[in-house]
C-alpha cells in the first residue's frame, strides 16, 4: 500500500474530484482539491453558493462518493472503503451536521440524540446523560420529548448539532450549522463548537458567515470546485486564546 500523503493529519486529500451528472451532463463540484487537515484545527470553509463546500464535505465524511482523488482519514485511505465500512468509521469517530439537519423524523429530540451513542455502544445511562448535557447547552431541555417536525429550523438544527456531538467525534463535520439560527442561538451553537475545539476535537465548518470563520485557526475559501484562498498565508486568524475574536467574546 502507498503510504499516506501526509502521515498523522486527520484528514488528507489528493487531487480530489467530485463530478455529478445531470441528465448526462456532467456538472463538475469539487474540482481537484488538495486538503490537508492536522489533529485539533479549525478550519473553516467558505465560498459563494454553488461552490461546492458541501459536496467537499460530504466525500470527506463517506457520504458522497468521490469521481476520482484520494481521501485520507488518520493516516488511512479512505476513498476505497465500503458503505458498512464508512458507516462504521463515522459511528467510531466523525460527527456530521448536515446543511438540512436530516433527523429522524420518527424518533423523539431525544432519542435522536441518544442514538449515535447507543449504536457505539455507550450504555444507556451513558447516552442519557450526554444528551442531558448537549441538549442543556443548547437551550433545549425543555424539547426532549417532542419530535422533529414540532420543532422551529433553529431547534432542529441544534438537535442536528447535539446529535453529532453525542459520540464526543474526533473530527466534527459541520454544515453550515448557524444558517438559519438568530444570533444568540448562533451563540449557543459557536460556544459549543469552541469548547469541542479547546478539547481537541479537529473541527471542518462550512459556513457563509465571516465572524463564525473568525473563530477558525484557518480560512480555506472554494471557488468553481478549486481552493482558492487557504488562510494560513496572508493575515493570521490564529488568535491567542481569549483575545478578541474568539468564542469567548461572544459568550452572555
Ligand atoms: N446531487 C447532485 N446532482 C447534480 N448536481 C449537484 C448535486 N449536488 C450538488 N450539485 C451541484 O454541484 C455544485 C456544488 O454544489 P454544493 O451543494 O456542493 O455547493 P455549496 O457550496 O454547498 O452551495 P451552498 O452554499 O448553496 O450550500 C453545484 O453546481 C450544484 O448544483
Ligand atoms: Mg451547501
Amino acid at each position: 500500500m502507498t503510504p499516506p500523503p501526509v502521515a498523522g493529519s486527520v484528514i488528507s486529500t489528493v487531487n480530489l474530484v467530485k463530478i455529478y451528472s445531470n441528465g448526462g451532463v456532467p456538472v463538475p463540484a469539487v474540482r481537484g482539491v488538495d486538503l490537508r487537515v492536522e489533529a485539533g484545527e479549525f478550519v473553516a470553509i467558505m465560498g459563494p453558493s454553488g461552490s461546492g463546500k458541501s459536496t467537499l464535505v460530504h466525500m470527506l465524511g463517506g457520504l458522497d462518493s468521490r469521481t476520482s482523488g484520494e481521501i485520507w482519514l488518520d493516516g488511512r485511505r479512505a476513498d476505497t472503503l465500503g458503505e458498512s465500512a464508512w458507516a462504521l468509521l463515522r459511528r467510531r469517530k466523525i460527527g456530521f451536521v448536515f446543511q438540512f439537519f436530516n433527523l429522524v423524523a420518527t424518533m423523539t429530540v431525544a432519542d435522536n440524540v441518544e442514538l449515535p451513542a447507543l449504536l457505539a455502544g455507550a450504555s444507556a445511562r451513558e447516552a442519557r446523560e450526554r444528551r442531558e448535557r448537549l441538549l442543556a447547552e443548547l437551550g433545549l431541555t425543555g424539547r426532549a420529548d417532542a419530535s422533529p417536525a414540532q420543532l422551529a429550523g433553529g431547534e432542529q438544527q441544534r438537535v442536528a448539532l447535539a446529535r453529532a456531538l453525542a459520540n464526543r467525534p474526533s473530527l466534527l463535520l459541520a454544515d453550515e450549522p448557524t444558517g438559519n439560527l438568530d444570533s444568540r442561538n448562533t451563540r449557543d451553537v459557536l460556544r459549543l463548537i469552541g469548547e469541542v475545539h479547546r478539547g481537541g476535537q479537529t473541527v471542518v465548518l462550512v459556513t457563509h458567515d465571516a465572524r463564525v470563520a473568525g473563530m477558525a485557526d484557518r480560512v480555506i475559501s472554494l471557488l468553481d470546485g478549486q481552493v482558492v484562498d487557504d488562510g494560513t498565508v496572508g493575515a493570521a486568524r490564529r488568535r491567542p486564546r481569549g483575545t478578541a475574536g474568539d468564542v469567548v467574546e461572544l459568550r452572555g
